[in-house]
């Protein structure tokens, strides 16, 4: 068998906490994960339990304490800042928001032009394959010569995937990409996200608050409460019929466009006992 694309394993984060002999916080604890090479990963939770903090680990900004990450079988947790930046080639990330992302004084064709000459591509074959990127996420020819302020919300989420798409990467980390488009533009995205994959390859560690989104986008989702996993299947199954009542209440509280639906849901949710703490399984 072969290693899968990432590999994490009893990862531990924690954040130095200001003051003195103040214990450091925990903000991830033994988190164990795997990506198949083409896979989407849906990783869901409530603020603050940890998700971004795991992207983070993966693209080498959170402060490791413990365990692995194995990308294509290689350590990458704790690599030197040359070594991190060669793998910026294969790993790549796209954030929430896509107007502060983008560079506001450069126009969309230098943006994308950026990493490929930075990773040794010649002018040439830069635009080149800039016009190739804007061509496969949707967006007119011309779009080359504007500014990211010239764009919809939409539109500029399209560049930032343009943007992590360049060099072909193998991975690319989705912190909550979706989530400050409207209804129509998530579903938009999504869709060219999923037909992106399609077509490269590309494995996605998927990142959102919200179940519905990572039902319609994930293979398998990973459940986090408070810095652990305590729920991992695949979509399906994770996404319907939860077993865990943390996962439950996500899943009753993201709201639906049917208003007996709706009605339901928080019949039920009102009737499920108290969170207790996370059942979790100590080594
Ligand atoms: N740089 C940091 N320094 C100290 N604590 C941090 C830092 N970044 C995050 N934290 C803490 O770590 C915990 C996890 O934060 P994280 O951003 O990973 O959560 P999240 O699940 O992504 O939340 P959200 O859904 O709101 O984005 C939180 O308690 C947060 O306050
Ligand atoms: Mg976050």
């Amino acid at each position: 068998m072969t290693a899968p694309l990432l590999e994490v394993s009893h990862l531990d984060v924690a954040y130095p906490v200001k003051g003195w002999r103040r214990p450091d916080f925990p903000a991830l604890r033994d988190v164990s994960l795997a990506i198949e090479t083409g896979e989407t990963l849906g990783l869901v939770g409530e603020s603050g339990s940890g998700k971004t903090t795991l992207g983070r680990a993966i693209l080498g900004l959170a402060p490791v304490t413990a365990g692995d990450i194995a990308f294509q079988g290689a350590q990458i947790a704790r690599l030197p800042r040359s070594a991190r930046r060669a793998l910026s080639k294969d790993i790549q990330v796209i954030f929430q928001d896509p107007y502060s992302s983008l560079n506001p004084a450069m126009t969309v064709s230098d943006i994308l032009a950026e990493p490929l000459t930075a990773g040794g591509a010649s002018r040439a074959d830069a635009h080149r394959r800039v016009r190739e990127l804007l061509d496969r996420v949707g967006l007119p020819a011309d779009a080359a010569r504007r500014l990211p302020r010239e764009f919809s919300g939409g539109q500029r989420q399209r560049i930032a995937i343009a943007r992590a798409l360049a060099r072909g990467p193998k991975l690319i980390v989705c912190d909550e990409v979706v989530s400050a488009l409207d209804l129509t533009t998530q579903a938009r995205v999504l869709d060219l996200l999923i037909e992106l994959q399609e077509n490269t390859g590309v494995a996605y560690l998927f990142i959102s608050h919200d179940l519905s989104v990572v039902r319609h986008i994930s293979h398998r989702v990973a459940v986090m409460l408070r810095g652990r996993i305590i729920e991992e299947g695949d979509a399906e199954t994770v996404t319907s019929t939860p077993a865990e009542p943390y996962t439950q209440r996500l899943l009753l509280a993201s709201p639906v466009a049917d208003p007996v639906e709706q009605a339901a849901r928080r019949a039920h949710y009102d009737s499920l006992p108290p969170i207790a703490a996370p059942k979790v399984v100590e080594k």
